[in-house]
Formats: structure tokens, sequence, C-alpha cells
């Protein structure tokens, strides 16, 4: 026995939009006169766009209001949209397309369990859309990482059982919510960050033959 479905976060898994993500996070803290920096950013992985800018803002001794979050928000949004723009097949990680293929060849369902409401145009660009078989709307679920609602609304729409599933996670917050839906979870990046996925990989270029395929045979 195997799972039946697989379910990838986008960005720092598939492809490097973390990056992208903490530039413009960046930018807007330099404007607004607040500290930020790269290890603050792994707190933002996998963490909404309003829940990541109360985190940056917390760090202020200002308030902010709700007219003044939301357009700071905006500011954001609208520079890592530019960052986003030119993003093409070129920019998957190795071994992503690796992955998809031994998913399909075993027929094993592919899900997005992206916080991204931006990882439609995201896997448009990296000309991936069609390998998944349903990509879940952030939009519509209530509760981000590291609740597990998303990774629960994915084997929902597969209609199979969490345990029937596995998910792929770069950040602390998306593991803790694949073991809370009850799947088993393998972590691209640090052992220590990511101390409770199943089998941590410091990248993705084996993906398949160290990653998919170990679970698989434990199953
Ligand atoms: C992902 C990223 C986060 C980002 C969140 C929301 O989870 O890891 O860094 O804040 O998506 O992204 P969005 O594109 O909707 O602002
Ligand atoms: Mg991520």
């Amino acid at each position: 026995m195997t799972y039946r479905a697989c379910i990838f976060d986008l960005d720092g898994v598939i492809t490097d939009t973390a990056h992208y993500h903490f530039l413009a996070w960046k930018a807007l803290a330099d404007g607004l006169g607040i500290p930020f920096d790269e290890d603050d950013n792994h707190h933002l992985k996998g963490v909404g766009r309003m829940e990541s800018l109360d985190f940056i803002l917390a760090r202020s001794d200002r308030t902010f209001d709700a007219t003044t979050r939301d357009r700071l928000a905006t500011e954001k949004n609208d520079h890592y949209k530019t960052l986003i723009k030119g993003i093409s097949p070129a920019d998957l990680l190795p071994g992503i397309i690796e992955a998809f293929d031994w998913l399909d060849a075993r027929g094993i369902r592919i899900g997005l369990a992206s916080a991204s409401k931006n990882a439609p145009e995201v896997i448009a660009g990296l000309g991936i859309a069609d390998r998944f078989h349903y990509v879940a709307d952030a939009g519509a679920i209530p509760r981000g990482k590291p609740a597990p609602d998303i990774f629960l609304d994915v084997a929902n729409a597969f209609g199979i059982a969490p345990e029937d599933a596995i998910g792929v996670e770069d950040a602390a917050a998306g593991v803790t919510a694949i073991k809370a839906a009850g799947m088993r979870a393998v972590g691209i990046g640090d052992a220590a960050i990511l101390r409770e996925a199943d089998l941590v990989l410091p990248d993705t270029s084996r993906l398949a033959a160290n990653g998919l395929a170990v679970l698989a045979a434990q199953a």
C-alpha cells in the first residue's frame, strides 16, 4: 500500500518565490524604518499576507489602522507581482518535474496547498498548472498554516483520508499544518527548523528518489 495523493506547497518548494516575498517585505519594512532580515523572514514562510504584515508591524512602536494596513499589504503585493512577472519554466526548482512524473506514473494524485493568492499566476508562469489535479483556493480557506485546513481541503477534494496523503513543505508552519492534518511530511530545507517532518531533504533535487519513494516504501 502506498499513499494516494501528494500535496505540495509552492513558495520555496516548487520555485524560489520565497526570496521574492522576502525582498518585497524587506522593501516595505525599510520604508517604514522597521528592522527585518532573512532570519526574521523564516517566521513568515507559509504565513498569509495580513498575518505576515502584522508580524512586521508589531516590531514598530507605531500603531496602524485597518485602512493603512490594507494599503501596506497592497503595496507589498504590487511589488511582489512585479518581481514574479517574468517567472518561467526555468524557475522550477530541480527535481520537481521528475517528482510529478514519478507520481503520475503511479497514479498518485497531485495537489497544491499554497497560502498564496498569487499561486494561480505563479504556476501558470512556471508552465505546470495542468500538472495539478486540484489547487486549493487560499482565499477560501478559513485558517492559515499552521492550521491543517488547506491540506485537509485538498484531501477532501480528492475524496481520500488524510492518512492516505503526504505533504511537501519548506516552512515550519507548513510542516506543522501537514502533521496536524494527520499526513506524513517531507520537509525541504534545514532539519533543525523542520523538526516535525517525517523526512527532511536539503533541497528538491532528489525529491522523487530520496523522499517520495522512501515514504511510499514505509507505507
Ligand atoms: C506563501 C508564502 C508566504 C506568503 C503567503 C501569502 O505561504 O510562503 O511568504 O506570505 O504565501 O502569499 P500572497 O501571495 O497571497 O501574499
Ligand atoms: Mg513555502
